[in-house]
């Protein structure tokens, strides 16, 4: 049988180019070679989402983005967090064989500590919620309630997975090899594609090409890519802006090849590589985006796809709860 893999898509904004080439693509990839679950992890983004109606178009445009994308329900599963909620009981029995301590260390925590810290602020957990907190252990239990042996993830959730191999290993020391430890997969993309302005492409930069944008929003977005100041004929180095970086992910390794070399020769201007990847983005989203449209219009379709996962989904998670269950010695009484 194929071995599963599984990965969570947090709906905490639109999609963009870097999502897809660091996350998207490489986790559809998997999907060739393992039975691939995939899931919009709705309750982890309340963490950060607190607007009702920002929770629903986020899932729903995450969602349709992965579809539109490529990932075919009939072949893999794609469900929502909060549609297995077995997740939340398993949440709280993972979280009593935790050490406060491993999620004292998780990165997201610690960084809001140093924050507040270099803020002065009295209380270095002020704006810390229980949510951010305890985040770790409702990924292990997302992980394991599904016995994942491979978790694809990108360098930033590493930590994550980690801490859901010790805190497996914790529960079967005390009472026997029941969960799966799963392996990390973290995905091969090594660089971070660059935003407009230079910096990481990242919603939190607001410098980002949303994958559906609008073919003119999408043209007159990559045109304001930051370049240097090097002239039409004069020699530049491709890799200063995250254009050449999203050309070479996206165009055939000929065509890289050929725009790379004409760069580097001071035979082709940035002005020019703008066109090209205008050009590219163009051809090569002409069809998802299309089909983005149609999901999003019809959002019944998503919910069809999501409520189908859910019920494949559902049976799997309520068989490991129950064994996970008797091992705690959580009896069922019958009245
Ligand atoms: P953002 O940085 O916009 O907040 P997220 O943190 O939600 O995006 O990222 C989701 C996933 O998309 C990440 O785990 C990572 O794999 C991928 N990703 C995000 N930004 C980039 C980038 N600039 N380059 C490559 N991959 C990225
Ligand atoms: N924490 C992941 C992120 O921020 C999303 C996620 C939630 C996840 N549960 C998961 C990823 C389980 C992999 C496996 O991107």
């Amino acid at each position: 049988m194929a071995k599963r893999s599984l990965t969570g898509i947090k709906p905490t904004g639109i999609p963009h180019i870097a999502n897809y080439i660091g996350a998207i693509r490489p986790a559809l990839a998997l999907g060739e070679q393992y039975d691939a679950y995939y899931f919009i992890a709705d309750y982890h983004a309340l963490t950060t989402v607190k607007d009702r109606q920002t929770l629903i178009d986020l899932t729903y445009e995450v969602a349709a983005a992965w579809l539109a994308m490529g990932l075919n329900p009939d072949r893999v599963t794609l469900y929502r967090q909060s549609d297995v909620p077995e997740t939340f009981e398993l949440t709280w029995i993972l979280g009593c064989v935790t050490p406060k301590g491993l999620m004292n260390r998780a990165h997201a925590y610690k960084a809001a500590v140093a924050d507040a810290e270099a803020q002065g602020k009295a209380d270095v957990d002020a704006g810390v919620n229980m949510g951010v907190y305890c985040y770790p252990v409702l990924m292990a239990a997302d992980i394991l309630l599904f016995s994942a042996d491979v978790v694809p993830v990108g360098r930033d959730q590493s930590q994550h997975v980690e801490m859901t191999r010790d805190i497996a290993e914790k529960f079967n020391l005390a009472y026997g090899d029941v969960l799966r430890i799963p392996e990390l997969v973290v995905s091969a993309t090594s660089a971070s594609i660059l935003g407009l302005d230079g910096r990481k492409m990242s919603k939190s930069y607001a410098n980002v090409l949303p994958l559906f944008a609008g073919p003119d929003e999408m043209a007159r977005l990559v045109r304001r890519f930051k370049t240097d100041s090097t002239g039409a004929d004069e020699p530049k180095d491709p890799e200063s802006t995250g254009l050449f970086q999203i050309y070479r992910e996206i165009a055939a390794p000929d065509e890289t090849r050929r725009v790379q070399a004409a760069l580097e020769a001071g035979g082709m201007s940035w002005k020019e590589l703008k066109d090209a990847v205008v050009a590219l983005l163009d051809d090569f989203l002409a069809a998802p985006r299309e089909r983005y449209r149609e999901l999003m219009a019809d959002k019944a379709q998503i919910r069809r796809v999501l409520a189908a996962g859910a019920e494949r989904a559902r049976p799997e998670a309520a068989a490991m709860l129950a064994r996970v269950r008797h091992a705690i010695g959580r009896q069922p009484v019958s009245l």
